[in-house]
């Protein structure tokens, strides 16, 4: 993974609904650290890895959709913890499925472990994998198992 001669891979980060009051939002379920941090991990996880992370979040259904869009030609991956929208959206299910790019979906809390709403994901079918339930550690797993993909397939 260290080899200087890998190709430089492009991550898109996405961050779904009420994911920016990471901090302070219900720390016992989602951890003390803030969205801005979890970033920076990510970022410092992808330098080691030779893949550039690039974050967003919005609250917004439609603008996740057209990042996911947007992420056609410019990103290798996709990288989304969808929040809320993971249980109800059909839409980024299919704007996903649409781009056809490699993705992986990550939760901080083990969604299996909570309220039976959560347990359904839209996003799972369309996904690599899923990483769930290990805080912040599931965002850098999830990096470390989509550029793990991404080199085998480009091998
Ligand atoms: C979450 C789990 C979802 O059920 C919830 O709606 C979130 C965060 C997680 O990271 O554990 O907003 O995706």
């Amino acid at each position: 993974m260290l080899n200087s001669t890998l190709e430089p891979l492009s991550i898109l980060a996405l961050h779904g609904p009420n994911l920016n009051l990471l901090g302070q939002r219900e720390p016992g379920i989602y951890g003390s650290l803030t969205l801005a941090e979890i970033n920076r991990l990510l970022e410092q996880e992808g330098l080691k890895l030779q893949a550039k992370v690039f974050p967003m979040q919005s609250n917004h259904e439609g603008i996740l959709i057209d990042a996911i869009h947007g992420a056609w030609g410019q990103h290798q991956g996709i990288l989304i913890n969808p929040g809320a929208y993971t249980h109800t959206s059909v839409a980024l299910r299919d704007a996903i499925a649409g781009v056809n790019l490699p993705t992986v979906e990550v939760h901080l809390s083990n969604i299996y472990r909570r309220e039976d709403f959560r347990h359904h994901s839209y996003i799972a079918p369309v996904a690599i994998g899923q990483i769930s339930g290990f805080g912040c550690q599931s965002y850098i797993l999830g990096l470390q198992a989509l550029v793990h993909h991404l080199r085998s397939i480009q091998a």
